[in-house]
């Protein structure tokens, strides 16, 4: 129905509206949601229209054949009327959807499922939407040519979700943007373990089959959402001030990590008097097969290693933890937010643990010949294939160092310190960041760095 057919209903359509009672929902008159937030690299990541606050998945895998069954059930609240919203869901069968317990009708198209409520949604209102599907979960290849999404290991699985590999096993508003918490509840074959973000609430064996139920309570975004299924070794011990540790470990690399994983509490005690509080109510790591990725994610409470890990990358996934998962990027253009920081967390632990300054570090990288680094700035990734280049990394730790250069020890603490504070459990854009450092040093003046190193194309003239 075209728009102005809406506002202008022929005597004929509010009788036939009126009679049926179908279209109009109690007077509401809902537009469709739209097909993505418009993020400037990945267009089509996410939805319009709502705002999910809760994803309760229950989700069954039989490695063997690789067949999943899934029904997410989605809370979520309409942010205006709608006669229709996106969910992203890429691949696998949807076998029914209902809203507010009624069927509703659906369509897809790519990665869009197109979700046609029976009734209109009013503008404000919380619904759920229920979807239940099955098939082969498939594996995505980004744009800069790495794999993300469902990644199946020798006697499992790995989710792995950044940019938007999330959408290969359960529907949602897969951008960044919209977090929320989970309830993710994962069937397997009775042997093997099923690991996934946040506590293990309950486990029991029925039949052949074991339950795993984790529950997460922290908004969480869809790319840090993850299942982990195997053989897996499952540790728990206890971090700073009681918190609760989980690393699940592939068998055979176990004795290779073992060292490296005891750091954990040591790593988040020293993140903690850097960072402010840990933010969320568990941590760990899963150690996956070290064949299955080349990669590691910072996954919310239990970021996902390639086998066995270093200390540095430990350092970098779980300081993610607060940058990243905590204070999550507005947009996929922010992801230096992520990435400068967490590599900024490398240099500063090695500065404190007798290895080379933060600021011999970066006067390392000006100096060394490594173009790659000035490729593009750190704020404006020059494509979708290019987000998780050197630029983001170390030269978004270089902006870092730079503010540091210009405020000083203890200003810089604040201001990092501050910064989580300030966004933790949200959102937050490259604008948000420079307003926040012009705020707590208004004495000086950062107009310099921004242009030349945050926003400025090529090398700066001064280290
Ligand atoms: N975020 C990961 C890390 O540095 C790296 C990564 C994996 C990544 N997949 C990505 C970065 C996709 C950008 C885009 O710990
Ligand atoms: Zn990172």
């Amino acid at each position: 129905m075209s728009r102005s057919a809406r506002l202008v209903p022929s005597a004929a359509a509010v009788l036939a509206l009126a009679l049926t009672g179908s279209a109009c929902d109690g007077g509401v008159h809902g537009t469709p949601g739209g097909s993505g937030v418009r993020d400037p690299y990945f267009p089509k990541a996410g939805n319009g229209g709502y705002d999910v606050t809760h994803y309760a998945l229950t989700l069954d895998y039989t490695p063997d054949s690789g067949h999943l069954t899934g029904k997410a059930v989605i809370t979520a609240r309409a942010t205006k009327a709608l006669s229709a919203f996106d969910l992203d869901l890429a691949g696998l069968d949807v076998d029914s959807v209902t809203v507010e317990g009624k069927d509703a009708r659906w369509n897809r198209t790519g990665q869009e499922l197109t979700v046609r409520p029976h009734d209109d949604l009013g503008k404000g209102e919380t619904f759920s939407t229920t979807v239940r599907y099955s098939g082969t979960p498939k594996t995505l290849t980004d744009a800069d040519g790495s794999e993300e999404g469902w990644l199946e290991t020798d006697d499992g699985a790995v989710a792995l979700g950044e940019p938007v590999g999330s959408m290969t096993w359960f529907p949602g508003n897969n951008h960044p943007s919209d977090k929320a918490t989970y309830d993710i509840k994962v069937t397997v074959p009775k042997g093997l373990k099923a690991v996934s973000n946040g506590e293990l609430t309950s486990q029991s064996t029925q039949g052949g089959r074991t339950t795993f139920a984790w529950h997460t309570a922290q908004p969480m975004a869809t790319y840090v959402a993850t299942v982990a299924v195997g053989p897996y070794k499952i540790t728990r011990s206890t971090g700073p001030h009681g918190l609760p540790v989980l690393t699940a470990v592939d068998p055979t690399q176990v004795e290779a990590s073992a060292k490296v994983l005891a750091k954990i509490p040591e790593i988040i005690d020293w993140e903690e008097t850097n960072f402010g509080p840990y933010p969320f109510s568990s941590t760990g790591a899963i150690i996956a097969p070290s064949d299955a990725f080349d990669y590691a994610l910072e996954t919310q409470t239990r970021p996902v290693f390639p086998g066995a890990t270093d200390t540095s990358t430990l350092v970098h996934e779980l300081a993610h933890q607060w940058y990243g998962d905590s204070v999550t990027p507005k947009s996929w253009r922010d992801m230096w937010l992520n990435e400068g920081f967490a590599t900024y967390a490398e240099w500063l632990y090695e500065e404190d643990n007798g290895g080379k300054s933060a600021q011999e570090t970066f006067t390392e990288l000006y100096e060394d010949d490594d173009e790659a680094v000035w490729a593009f700035p750190p704020a404006k990734p020059s494509s979708a294939a290019h987000v998780s280049d050197s630029p983001v990394y170390e030269r978004g730790a270089m902006v870092l160092q730079k503010i540091r250069q210009k405020v000083g020890d203890d200003t810089f603490y604040d201001i990092i310190r501050g910064w989580a504070a300030a966004h933790r459990y949200g959102n937050a854009s490259t604008a948000d960041f420079t307003a926040y450092v012009e705020k707590a040093a208004p004495d000086k003046d950062f107009a310099g760095i921004w242009k030349d190193w945050l926003y400025g194309d090529g090398k700066p003239a001064h280290p």
